[in-house]
């Protein structure tokens, strides 16, 4: 059975009680246990990881090569800062798509620029958590 990785970067684990104007009330074990469902569904085996710290982040990514036939990553605040996440994903040879909760182009000005887009498949965004749902149907199809 193929394997998908799905990464949660930092402060996503807060999801639920975090801004919830933002982001809402939906939280991580729930949306993981969605994930989990739709992965059943579609017949591909999921690992799911949340992670506070960037060279987490890219270890998980660089040891992705041999077990996984793709990653769904919502990179989180690293969207916006991370060279050593980019590059993990460019150079990773597994197709890649981004996911976020929100639209980034509706908040803060340092928020509109994603270092990962150009190196993701593609990216959905603004969808809550169907965001991640959306996200893992693209990646199955393109996989
Ligand atoms: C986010 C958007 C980021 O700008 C922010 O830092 C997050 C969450 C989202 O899912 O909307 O932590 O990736």
């Amino acid at each position: 059975m193929k394997k998908i990785l799905i990464i949660h970067g930092p402060n996503l684990q807060l999801l639920g009680s975090r801004e919830p104007q933002i982001y809402g009330r939906t939280n991580l074990s729930q949306i993981n246990a969605e994930l989990k469902k739709l992965a059943k569904k579609n017949k591909v085996g999921l690992e799911i990881v949340q992670s506070n710290y960037e060279g987490r982040i890219c270890d998980l990514i660089g040891n992705a090569g041999d077990k996984f036939s793709g990653i769904l990553i919502n990179p989180a605040a690293y969207t916006h800062t991370s060279v050593a996440i980019r590059d993990a994903i460019a150079g990773c040879g597994l197709p890649c798509v981004e996911v976020h909760l929100s639209n980034i182009y509706h908040r803060e000005e340092f928020r509109h620029k994603s270092l990962i887009s150009p190196v993701a498949k593609g990216t959905i965004m603004g969808f809550g958590p169907k965001s991640y749902y959306l996200g893992l149907l693209a990646l199955l199809d393109i996989m």
